[in-house]
């Protein structure tokens, strides 16, 4: 696992000043442009949930997703985006979050977790936690169990985690900002 999580860290691409001066953004296309580490991403995802009987597994527009879908298709789970505002048709429910750059929002479609249903979510990467907290308060909102959260990528100097008190949360590559 640490050979596969080597791969993987080696693959993610820093660029310094996105979006915005000073910002050293940490760039997961990289790992998508080469099959094995993004392999080994899902791989090391799928051994971690395999047995914790997961029912749903809520990805984060946008990146989120990436990881997310093949993520609940090799577990055999249901899979539901958690999206930016504007973009579901259906009846849905909301969330207002901040992240590193600006305030936002995240919808999700009503009745796509269930009561009780076990879930995973998904992203790229924690820096402030606000994402992450504003998707387990939908799941939450929805009756669903947060199981846990998971991230490619998290940045330890921003405590993220801290913003997440009551979630476990599971990453593989830990970065330095500038
Ligand atoms: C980025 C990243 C995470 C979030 C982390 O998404 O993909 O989702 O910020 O920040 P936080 O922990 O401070 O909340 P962003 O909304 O910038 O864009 P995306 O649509 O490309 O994923
Ligand atoms: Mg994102």
């Amino acid at each position: 696992d640490d050979a596969k999580k080597e791969i993987i860290k080696n693959s993610i691409r820093g660029v310094p000043n996105f979006p915005k001066p000073g910002i050293l953004f940490w760039d997961v296309t990289t790992i998508m442009l080469n099959p094995k580490a993004f392999k080994y991403t899902i791989d090391l995802f799928v051994e971690r949930y395999k047995d914790k009987q997961i029912d749903v597994v809520a990805g984060f527009e946008a990146r989120g997703l990436i990881f997310g879908a093949p993520l609940a298709l090799e577990l055999g789970a249901a899979f539901v985006p958690l999206r930016k505002p504007g973009k579901l048709p259906g009846e849905k429910i909301f969330e207002e979050y901040k992240t590193e750059y600006s305030t936002d929002k995240i919808e999700m479609h009503l009745g796509s977790i269930l009561p009780g249903q076990r879930v995973v979510l998904v992203d790229d990467l924690i820096a402030t936690g606000g994402t992450l907290a504003a998707g387990i308060n939908l799941v939450k909102k929805a009756g669903g169990v947060v199981v846990e959260a998971a991230c490619v990528i998290e940045l330890p100097f921003l405590k993220g985690r801290e913003k997440i008190p009551d979630t476990p949360l599971f990453v593989l590559v830990e970065k330095e900002g500038l």
